[in-house]
């Protein structure tokens, strides 16, 4: 039986508010990768952007979720790029369920746009077009990683909490 949650999906989704949420309301621990990838790089994730390249920021979030993924009883926010190798998918499901939080383009520029220069992918002249060019390319992968999905765009954080535990029960009824 998988103890854990993985939450994936595009930046903006809500992972980290509902993950923290969620963790809370299971009485799972939480843990979110950026900050983690931060403290092995001992820089920001801009700053790796910037410095080293997206390959080299590809290389620590692997090295995190290798370590991430052995945790039980835990709520993993991921990176919304974590599908891009599949390595960290494998590595995730052996002990959770991996959740993948949508929403509309229009919903996710709102929500980055608060935090822009966070967001290396997002912080450039037209946020719009990458976003609505990323999700077009991504969209496969998180589909082929999600064990199920929940769309967040309309609803406030405990409505999406209650909606992944509904949704996990019925994964592991079907399972
Ligand atoms: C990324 C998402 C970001 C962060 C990095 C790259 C991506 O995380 O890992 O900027 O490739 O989608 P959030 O999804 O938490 O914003």
């Amino acid at each position: 039986m998988k103890t854990s949650i993985a939450l994936i999906g595009f930046m903006g989704t809500g992972k980290t508010g509902v993950g923290k949420a969620l963790a809370e309301k299971l009485g799972k621990e939480f843990f979110e990768l950026d900050p983690l990838i931060e403290k092995k790089a001992g820089k920001t994730i801009p700053a790796i952007f910037k410095e080293d390249g997206e390959i080299t920021f590809r290389e620590f979030e692997i090295e995190a979720i290798k370590e991430v993924s052995k945790e039980r009883n835990a709520v993993i926010a991921c990176g919304g790029g974590v599908v891009l190798n599949k390595i960290n998918i494998d590595r995730l499901k052996e002990e959770a369920v991996i959740v993948c939080l949508t929403a509309s383009p229009q919903v996710i520029l709102r929500r980055t746009s608060r935090d822009a220069e966070e967001r290396p992918l997002l912080a450039i002249a037209n946020p719009a077009l990458a976003i609505k060019e990323l999700l077009r390319f991504r969209r496969p992968f998180y589909e082929r990683a999600a064990d199920t999905t929940v769309n967040t765009s309309r609803l406030d954080i405990d409505s999406v909490v209650t909606q992944i535990i509904a949704k996990i029960k019925e994964y592991e009824g079907l399972s």
